[in-house]
């Protein structure tokens, strides 16, 4: 694809992605690379403009992060943040130490508003500052053009060699005007046209899947979360019935949800491909029967999927192409791109390419930030219920189920979530909340209900806000809301006597319960 590119080079910063999200947002198409990036590389992609992120290290260290000088040289725009910003004026022969007050926060920022970073920015602005080292001196060259009250270096300058730097971090939300100078550098300095759109990138995927499949057989593994739904409608509208969507319901899914997804890509449903449906509840629930270790069950659910997956590509055939629904942050966490940690292998079809066979892979929405799915999901048409579905984990309710999985556990946890998303919705809070769902306890405890005694499980409510679903804080609902679910709970769904709700965050809680 010809497109405008900047690059992000990551020094190990827990805000890289979020750069480049805001960098995207601003039409401009951008990708993260480790600093480890050999310059040759670089060049060769010809970028725009180039910008590192911030970094956990001290860049006067000697084996911290580092780039060669050269980088600054070669005359395409930079723009350093924290780390970058402090490593950029260190290679350059400026001055980097420790501060004597360390800044964390919001801090008031005051700005040089003739700088091009700032147009547009209020002379006085709040910033997210985050560091223990600053820059006590610019090296040769740079201006400064804006300071707080305990850094005098809160950005700097050479506007010759198009080199900025900015000690705090524009690309959080808390940087109140951070957006309106990432949108400076990224389009008036770099002097990009803003040519990344959602619609002429669906326009243009679709294009390039019918060229590359022709008229060969493709097979999608359909889940009905967000990702593999674009996916699957992206290859759709691209290919028609060629496409074959195999959807396994293996009874750990929400209260209908199963027919909800059999509604929109079963035959009744919109879009033209093949639809297999796999009600493979029963064989889940035996092969789960009695196993109530966390990592065994979803050893167990991961592995079954494979298994029914195998058995239904078979009586297929061979396929020219396997579709999977990897998204961007999937390839950056799993280290093929930026400088995270391996958090986890991507777990969008975990191991199925073994199990089928085909020629190649396709990942139409490998490019794209999660909000970005939702767009081009948007843009296809797809209804807004299923884009903006919550995330659901792939082991589905076996992991919203502490212990042993049975049916009639499943019926309790689905009936007593089903209410709860209801009344979440009925209050206005669903677009509100991060993520929230019912939990089944693997507590039972005497209750009194009418003039008997009940012997019951408790269910546990969990809602979160969360920015990455790497940290979470448990969402604050009022009152009023929590009481009307646990009395419908307790009233509607049988075996439930006690509702608690979960106000862990994460870390040290996870989202989910195992
Ligand atoms: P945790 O429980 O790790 O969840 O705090 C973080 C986010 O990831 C989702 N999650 C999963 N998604 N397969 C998935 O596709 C899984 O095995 C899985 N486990 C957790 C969880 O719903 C939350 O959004």
């Amino acid at each position: 694809m010809d497109k405008e590119l900047v690059i992000v080079l990551d020094f190990g910063g827990q805000y890289n992605q979020l750069v480049a999200r805001r960098v995207r947002e601003c039409n401009v198409y951008c990708e993260i690379y480790s600093y480890r990036t050999d310059i040759e590389k670089l060049k060769s992609m010809k970028p725009k403009g180039i910008i590192l992120t911030g970094g956990p290290n001290s860049c006067y260290e000697a084996d911290s992060p580092t780039y060669q000088r050269e980088l600054f040289e070669l005359g395409i725009p930079i723009l350093g943040l924290c780390y970058g910003a402090q490593l950029m004026m260190h290679v350059l022969g400026g001055k980097v130490e420790k501060a004597p007050v360390r800044e964390y926060g919001k801090t008031e920022v005051l700005t040089d508003s003739a700088s091009p970073l700032f147009t547009g920015v209020s002379e006085n602005t709040i910033c997210w500052m985050s560091h223990f080292d600053y820059i006590s001196k610019p090296a040769p060259g740079f201006q400064v053009v804006a300071h707080t009250a305990d850094c005098p270096v809160a950005a700097a300058q050479n506007l010759e060699s198009q080199l900025f730097a900015i000690q705090f971090h524009p690309e959080v939300l808390h940087t109140q005007e951070g957006t309106k100078m990432l949108y400076n550098f990224v389009r008036n300095i770099c002097g990009c046209a803003g040519t990344w759109r959602m619609d002429s990138f669906v326009e243009q995927s679709i294009q390039e899947i019918r060229e590359k499949v022709g008229d060969g057989k493709v097979l999608c593994a359909l889940s009905g979360g967000v990702d593999s739904s674009v996916a699957a409608v992206m290859l759709s509208k691209a290919i028609g019935n060629q496409l074959t969507c195999v959807f396994v319901d293996h009874g750990l899914l929400r209260k209908n949800e199963g027919d909800e997804v059999e509604a929109v890509f079963g035959p009744d449903g919109p879009y033209e491909l093949n639809f297999i449906r796999v009600n493979a509840q029963e064989r889940y629930y035996n092969k789960l029967a009695g196993v109530s270790e966390p990592e065994q069950k979803r050893k167990i659910i991961g592995e079954e999927f494979i298994r029914v997956f195998e058995e239904e590509a078979k009586k297929i055939g061979a396929v020219d192409f396997l579709v999977q629904g990897t998204i961007y942050p999937d390839v950056v966490e799993s280290g093929l791109g930026g400088e995270s940690a391996v958090i986890k292998s991507h777990h969008n079809v975990g191991g199925l390419p073994d199990c089928v066979d085909f020629k190649e892979i396709i990942e139409p929405l490998r490019n794209l930030f999660k909000d970005e799915v939702r767009k081009a999901g948007l843009e296809m048409g797809i209804p807004e219920n299923l884009v903006f579905r919550q995330p659901f984990p792939g082991p589905g309710l076996g992991i919203r189920i502490i212990g042993e999985v049975t049916a009639d556990k499943v019926r309790i946890v689905q009936d007593a979530d089903a209410i709860y998303r209801e009344e979440i919705a009925n209050a206005g809070l669903d677009k509100t909340i991060g993520q929230y769902f019912a939990a089944l306890t693997n507590m039972r405890s005497v209750g009194v209900m009418g003039d008997e005694r009940t012997y019951d499980y408790a269910v546990a409510l969990r809602a979160v806000n969360t920015v990455d679903f790497m940290t979470a804080e448990s969402a604050e609902i009022p009152f009023e809301v929590l009481q009307r679910v646990m009395s419908r709970i307790i009233n509607e769904v049988r075996g439930v006597n006690r509702v608690f709700y979960d106000l862990t965050s994460k870390p040290p809680g996870t989202i989910e319960f195992e």
